[in-house]
């Protein structure tokens, strides 16, 4: 056994020969390509990065998912998947309204945390920042994290709660992201309550398996998907804080969505209710290739298939009546029990979601040292998602919500699922609510709010409980910002 002194003293050199034979055995030695051009302090970089990695582990990826290129298994037999609806029917009334009361129970008790999936690159969108600092909110330009944060506050002030909220950051987006938060003073939440953590990283890979290399001494590494979130929670020790505090309940969304409904006392009664150790919420999808997941019974059990892995004649089929078969798409939006986490993580060194396989443009360096700058998909690169941990959920639950209410992504520049989409919906709804509400709004002929309308979380979390807090009519100026916070 090395003693640890001796291993923090371990020279270069002698990791470096310790290494070589590793990096030969799993033919990987091309990393090593440049060490003689290497500064000292980039040689130790290179080998802490080459260290990070399980060679062993990554051999058998590397054939099946990379050399060969296995498309992602989909099951045999594969079934719409059975779901509670948004109105509940008579059947479903009292069970919604007991659901709601055990919601709120949770969280008064703070036996729920918020978090938040914010690791990716948001490369699509073209925002050069962490995706949670763009701004959003159509009256006063809030940033998506600043709507979470005043979600999170609101929902404190309504049940007397002192939620904790958890972040999911990457390497690439760690700093910026708390710097973020420094910088706005936590949006008015205690610093404490924020708690970030950072996802696992993978290597991209040449099609023929070799590992590609960032720059000659760093290894190019990118986040290993949001399915990462499970082993990174239990790695950070979020996992044990949350058991520590008692959490039962960890509430999951993507930073993209500014409709979300954070903590909903519903979905998390409903989930708790039910025994079910991971739920999710869908909607209605607008048509048949509509990019989201889609919920089935695959071989009998719950499941999420992504957009691109739903054969199109499935993705087209009709039931009897006519009606979409394959209707419920996956909002991104999940309760998983803390328990159920502990769970699928307890045995770190063997745990893994299945890997997602996308070609992808990498930047590299090449033996030579050439800088390469692909005009074309160059590169495999290999990620988890979280709903892949449904099928091993027990009685895991899928509520409808409703579109309108709560979906309206920001992924991309322009067109659908952009910012214009999402200030467009965000405008609408709090149009919505205000009228829902019993409120003068201002609408054009053809249905179109006439004006900006917005609602502070910190003021109402729906439209019900608009109704409760605006006991007089606000003065809503048609053709004007309209705010109420
Ligand atoms: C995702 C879902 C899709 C769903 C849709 C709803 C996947 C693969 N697909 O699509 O089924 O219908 O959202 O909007 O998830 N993230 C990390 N770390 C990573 C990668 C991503 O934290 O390594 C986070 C991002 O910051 C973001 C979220 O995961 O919050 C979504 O990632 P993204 O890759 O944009 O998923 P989509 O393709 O938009």
């Amino acid at each position: 056994m090395r003693s640890k002194n001796w291993e923090m003293s371990e020279s270069n050199t002698d990791r470096l020969s310790r290494l070589r034979a590793t990096l030969r055995q799993h033919r990987q030695d091309h990393l090593l390509a440049h060490w003689e051009t290497l500064s000292d302090d980039q040689r130790t970089a290179l080998l802490d990065d080459i260290e990070q990695i399980n060679f062993r582990a990554l051999d058998e990826l590397i054939e099946t998912q990379v050399r060969q290129g296995h498309p992602f298994p989909i099951p045999r037999d594969i079934q719409p998947a059975p779901f509670y609806p948004f109105e509940p029917g008579i059947d479903l009334v009292a069970k919604y309204a007991d659901a709601v009361k055990k919601g709120i129970g949770l969280i008064r008790k703070n036996k729920v945390v918020a978090f938040t999936v914010a690791g990716g690159q948001g490369t699509r969108l073209g925002f050069d920042g962490p995706k949670g600092a763009f701004r959003i909110s159509p009256v006063k330009n809030k940033p998506l994290f600043q709507l979470f944060a005043e979600h999170i506050l609101g929902t404190n002030r309504r049940y007397g709660a002192d939620l904790s909220w958890y972040i999911m950051t990457s390497p690439q987006n760690d700093a910026a992201t708390r710097a973020f938060f420094v910088e706005n003073d936590y949006f008015g939440l205690q610093g404490e309550r924020v708690r970030f953590f950072q996802q696992g990283v993978m290597p991209a890979f040449a099609r023929d398996g070799r590992i590609l290399l960032d720059q000659r001494h760093r290894i190019s590494f990118s986040a290993d998907g949001h399915g990462g979130c499970l082993l990174a929670m239990r790695r950070s020790g979020a996992l044990a804080e949350m058991a520590a505090a008692g959490v039962e309940a960890i509430s999951y969304i993507q930073v993209d969505n500014p409709l979300v409904r954070l903590i909903d006392p519903l979905f998390i009664g409903l989930h708790a209710l039910t025994g079910s150790q991971m739920s999710s919420k869908t909607i209605p999808k607008v048509d048949d290739l509509e990019r989201v997941g889609n919920f089935v019974l695959g071989d009998g059990r719950t499941m999420v298939i992504e957009y691109s892995d739903l054969p199109e004649k499935l993705a087209r089929a009709r039931d009897d009546r006519g009606h979409r078969l394959f209707d419920a798409g996956s909002i991104a939006i999940h309760v998983l029990d803390r328990g159920f986490v502990e769970q699928l993580t307890a045995d770190e060194g063997h745990f893994a979601l299945p890997w997602h396989r996308a070609s992808k443009k990498v930047a590299h360096v090449d033996d030579t040292g050439r800088r390469i700058e692909p005009r074309e998909p160059n590169a495999i690169k290999l990620e988890a998602f979280i709903f892949d941990a449904i099928p091993y959920a027990a009685r895991p639950l899928i509520l409808q919500t409703s579109r309108a209410e709560e979906f309206s992504p920001v992924k991309n520049a322009t067109g659908v699922d952009s910012e214009a989409t999402a200030r467009r919906d965000m405008n609408h709804r709090a149009a919505a609510w205000l009228h829902a509400a019993g409120f003068e709004v201002p609408f054009r002929n053809g249905g179109e709010p006439d004006g900006l309308f917005e609602i502070s979380p910190l003021l109402a979390l729906d439209a019900g409980h608009l109704r409760e807090v605006l006991t007089t009519p606000p003065r809503l100026a048609r053709g004007a910002a309209n705010y109420l916070g």
